[in-house]
């Protein structure tokens, strides 16, 4: 059953009557610009079609009541007294309450039931989606209008410090704001984005390689410390405003791992405004030549990648119908994406889960993704 059925079918046994609102917030795989986002550089997300939906109606008193489908759990809160503890999905709802309340939105309480086909803690952003989510229904109970750059804003704001996570402003701001069809160009200093259409003729296959990493209290805090500190050597505001020239003429001056990471976040923020170029001319070849280089980039200077990452990828560049692949998202674990070419894409994924399988020992999964849009609310 599609889920968009399930969660009205669930919220009608439960809830008596019908739903007044259907949310779908999408999850993303980021085609290139990966740890550049909380270096104020540019990202190329694009929103898929794996989403979380939430069926709700309005209530009149300030009570947030949510059954949680995938995990078979119910949770309830007051928005006049938002206290930490619950189960973890609920705090992202909570956190999200509480920032935009902070920020002055007037809220309401609504019902609802979530559910989702997005993998949790695979690197295809399920916490935004979430939250995302979650200040739809907020503005849509309340009934006012939805800004972009805020929601997106307000959304991190809750996982950082709320839910306790240093994320960046990628994964909100492409969730809040992608279009069907493009990826997203955005300047994660400005906030500026453009849509940027996906090449002809290829697509992008998600390859999961079923491991699972926490982004809390992992490498993440210490990538990105090790980022502040390469900025501050080089007297910069952010590894934005580094040329490479300039890091080189700081080899050996600068620690080894410190001058690493930056050459990583340099090089990548040239790519992917050059990917970005890549896409507009239709250029797939070298959009997919680009997001290797990020890959090599990711796992020798940046060091994020991690065993059943390289595998994935190392399987998917061994398949002729290959243009690109990389990992995707913060790392470690998670997912990989191929650019592949449509005309030889079939038989791509068997041979890749195969090639996969045989290397680790491990099972698998493969979505072949359409860009789509991002957060929206049906009647
Ligand atoms: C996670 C974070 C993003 C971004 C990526 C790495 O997905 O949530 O903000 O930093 O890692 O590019």
């Amino acid at each position: 059953m599609d889920l968009r059925r399930r969660v009205i079918d669930a919220f009608q046994q439960r809830f008596a009557g019908d739903p007044t609102w259907l949310i779908r917030s999408p999850g993303r795989v980021n085609l290139i610009g990966e740890h550049t986002d909380y270096n104020d550089g540019f990202v190329l997300p694009m929103a898929i079609d794996r989403a979380i939906w939430v069926a709700l109606r309005p209530r009149r008193d300030d009570v947030v009541q949510v059954l949680a489908l995938d995990f078979g759990e119910e949770a309830g809160f007051h928005l006049a007294h938002l206290e930490k503890g619950g189960p973890a999905w609920s705090e992202y709802l909570k956190g999200v309450a509480w920032a935009l309340s902070e920020a002055g939105y007037r809220l309401c309480g609504w019902e609802g039931v979530i559910a989702g086909d997005l993998p949790i803690g695979a690197g295809l952003s399920s916490s935004a989606a979430l939250e995302m989510a979650a200040a739809k229904a907020f503005s849509t109970a309340a009934g006012w209008p939805w800004d972009v750059k805020e929601m997106a804003l307000l959304g991190q704001k809750a996982e950082n410090q709320w839910v306790g996570v240093q994320c960046g402003i990628m994964d909100q701001m492409i969730c809040a704001g992608a279009a069907a069809g493009h990826a997203m160009l955005l300047d994660c200093r400005t906030l500026e984005f453009t849509h940027v259409p996906l090449p002809p003729d290829c697509i992008v296959i998600v390859l999961d390689t079923g491991t699972r990493r926490g982004l809390v209290n992992s490498a993440y805090n210490e990538r990105r410390a090790q980022c502040e500190a390469a900025a501050r050597a080089l007297g910069v505001p952010a590894l934005r405003d580094a040329a490479l020239e300039e890091l080189e003429r700081w080899a050996g001056r600068l620690d080894e791992v410190v001058y690493r990471r930056a050459r990583h976040v340099v090089g990548e923020n040239a790519r992917t405004l050059e990917a970005a170029e890549a896409m507009r001319r239709g250029d797939a070849r070298e959009l997919g030549r680009l997001m290797n280089a990020s890959y090599v980039s990711l796992r020798d200077d940046f060091e994020v990648s991690g065993p059943a990452l390289d595998a994935m990828v190392e399987c998917a560049w061994e398949h002729p119908a290959c243009l690109g692949a990389r990992m995707t998202g913060a790392g470690f674990a998670g997912c990989a994406i191929a650019l592949v070419e449509v005309s030889g894409a079939e038989g791509f994924v068997s041979r890749v889960m195969d090639c996969y399988r045989r290397r680790t020992g491990l099972e698998p999964q493969a979505y072949v993704c359409t860009a789509s849009a991002g957060a929206n609310v049906f009647r």
